[in-house]
């Protein structure tokens, strides 16, 4: 999730970039750079690690000029950040620089036939490739160029370019990453997040996929894929700069639970291989070799929190499936619990922002011990994903809201690729279940974006029941680690205290707990457990208690069992988390709203928790 900001007009571009660069500051980044083109065709490129008073700093030392130029924020996934990695990225010839949000998946393959034709790489990122290949392809005709490029591109891309070929014109196009282009009395602007843009227009034309956009300094230009010309609409945005950064809603938690479906793409797409209609695992993504895998005892989820809620979903699949032994453990346990661990022993430590204090800490005393880890971590350059044996990211940008929610689908994604893997490299899955489950995955992202059908309707039952002192979950299985983590959440941004329960352990104490009208939400989608968790409703109703119960669409099964049901789209058992979890963050979100709780920033908690 990085930021774009571009610039041709009639003023110094670079007090325009920077401010708009601090504009998208809020989104997260690890670098940041500008290019310019100034009056003589000099381009010049200055980007560095680190925060924009960073590249401020360096452009006081090393000036730039010019009315024409693009800016960056990176936040980094192909490569650590570093003033390489940085964008923008220039050619071999030094005569155009490009910008880039997204991911091209096809990279490597791209990186080989250029590296072949005599390209020589600076950088480590995916990026690079594109600049190469504008080179590689130049027939004097920079639109021809751009749109041949994009046909070699799969993935995703929001692109500003400038060139000194065409040295009145500000190139840009998207695919899958948002990019919105707008006009002054002065000049125009592309942008990738409307508040970098703001403070000069209101009046935005939104980019669809496949679209470039040709911008001079008194006129904007869109066309389709096909190089011709398109008509669109103005947008007029009314918002304020808080509710642009918020993509116009009212907290970082709800957008970034809309930005799910994304995150589960972004996350699945770069791992998986479709050839002839076969979905496969690519081996160059997946870091565990194939020898090491044949040869784990057992596995070991470590994680805290949300984090530790997936790998409790890990340990259920891996242990029905590939019946290996699985320990769960929460990173503070694991670490002063002097653990029974070995050399033959995979510890998979689970982090969003990779720098949690007792999960690195886990993470070494594992590896003291001889264990390798392999790193499910969303922030590429972070402690754990740095000091790892091994490690898969999860593409789920940054996360703003302390609140996780985007993060956690994505890491039940990696999850289930990751556990695809080692069933595959261990012989117990073969080609034809990797492309049924895989196809089921391709279909999560379409799946978990329907849940928001339900959004009024959730919202509704929020404001009747944000009252509740105290809220149970309860599941079976798979259903239980649901439960944890809407418990989790629930009592994160509301306050409301709440329990989550095997559910079958309700007659063993809590059950003493419930009275009239107390709120048990029943999570009830694995199948064959339905009959165990009806009687568990049950014990509960008789006792006048109020029962959601959340099943599976067309699941009639519990109708005269619950005061209320909600329904999910249907997917396999083991990867119904990442659809039920969507609603309970919907209920926990609205109820934190009618309670008019701080959403974002709930009281006593951080976004990453980097002591003890
Ligand atoms: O950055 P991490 O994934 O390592 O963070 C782990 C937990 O602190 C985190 O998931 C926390 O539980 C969230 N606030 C839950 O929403």
């Amino acid at each position: 999730m990085c930021g774009i900001i571009g610039y041709i007009g009639e003023k110094p571009v670079v007090p325009i970039l920077l401010s708009g660069l601090e504009r998208l500051e809020y989104r997260g980044y690890d670098s940041a750079g500008i290019a310019t083109l100034d009056k003589n065709e000099n381009l010049e490129i200055r980007k560095v690690k680190g925060q924009i008073t960073n590249l401020r700093r360096l452009i006081q030392e090393k000036p730039i000029s010019g009315s024409m130029g693009i800016g960056h924020t990176r936040w980094a996934t192909h490569g650590e950040p570093n003033d390489t990695n940085a964008h923008p990225h220039i050619n071999m010839a030094g005569d155009l620089a490009i910008v880039h949000n997204g991911i091209i998946e096809n990279y490597q393959e791209l990186k080989a036939s250029l590296t072949s034709a005599g390209k020589v790489f600076l950088s480590q990122t995916d990026t690079e490739v594109i600049v190469h290949l504008l080179e590689y392809y130049y027939n004097g005709d920079m639109m021809q160029t751009i749109l041949k490029v994009l046909s070699c591109l799969q993935g995703s891309y929001a692109l500003g370019i400038i060139s000194k070929h065409s040295p009145d014109k500000l190139y840009c196009a998207r695919k899958d990453s948002p990019l919105v282009v707008g006009k002054t009395s002065h000049g125009s602007f592309i942008a990738s997040d409307i508040p970098a843009i703001l403070e000069y227009s209101r009046d935005v034309y939104l980019l669809d996929n496949m679209e470039v956009a040709v911008l001079t300094k008194d006129d904007i230009k869109i066309y389709n894929e096909l190089g011709r010309e398109v008509h669109k609409d103005i947008l007029h945005v009314d918002w304020d700069i808080k509710t642009a950064q918020k993509g116009g809603f009212k907290h970082y938690m709800i957008k970034e639970m809309h930005e799910e479906p994304e995150s589960l793409r972004d996350t699945f797409s770069p791992n998986v291989a479709q050839k002839d209609g076969m979905f496969s695992l690519r081996d160059d993504q997946l870091p565990l070799p194939a020898d090491y895998v044949r040869s784990i005892n057992r596995i070991f989820f470590v994680a805290c929190g949300t984090a530790y809620h997936c790998g409790l979903v890990g340990k259920h699949i891996i242990e029905k499936q590939l019946r290996i032994p699985v320990i769960a453990d929460i990173a503070s346990e694991f670490r002063y619990r002097d653990p029974i661990i070995d050399k033959n022993d995979l510890v998979i430590v689970i982090s969003q922002s990779g720098e949690t204090a007792d999960t690195i800490a886990a993470m070494k005393l594992a590896q003291s011990k001889g264990a390798k880890v392999l790193a499910i971590c969303n922030v590429v350059g972070s402690t754990i994903a740095r000091e790892a044996d091994y490690v898969s990211y999860t593409w789920a940008g940054p996360e703003i809201s302390v609140c996780s929610t985007k993060a956690y689908v994505s890491q039940l994604m990696l999850t289930y690729i990751t556990i695809l893997d080692i069933g595959r490299k261990r012989g117990i899955y073969d080609a034809e279940y990797i492309n049924r489950a895989l196809t089921e995955l391709n279909t999560l992202p379409e799946k978990n974006r329907s849940v928001f059908e339900n959004k009024a309707y959730i919202q509704q039952f929020a404001s009747c029941h944000y009252g509740h002192e105290s809220v149970f979950f309860i599941g079976r299985g798979l259903d239980y680690a649901i439960a944890q983590e809407a418990s989790l959440k629930l009592k994160e941004i509301s306050y409301i205290h709440s329990e989550a329960l095997a559910a079958g352990e309700l007659k063993h104490g809590t059950i003493a707990l419930l009275e009239e009208g107390t709120l048990v939400i029943a999570i009830a989608l694995q199948k064959e457990l339905a009959e165990k968790i009806k009687s568990n409703i049950t014990e509960c109703r008789v006792r006048g208690a109020k029962i959601l119960v959340l099943v599976e669409q067309g699941d009639r099964f519990f109708d005269d069992d619950a005061d209320y049901i909600w329904e999910v789209p249907s997917t396999f058992p083991e990867y119904s988390p990442a659809l039920a979890i969507l609603p309970m963050q919907l209920l926990a979100y609205y109820i934190s709203v009618q309670r008019g709780n701080d959403v974002d920033m709930p009281r006593n908690l951080a976004k990453s928790v980097t002591v003890e």
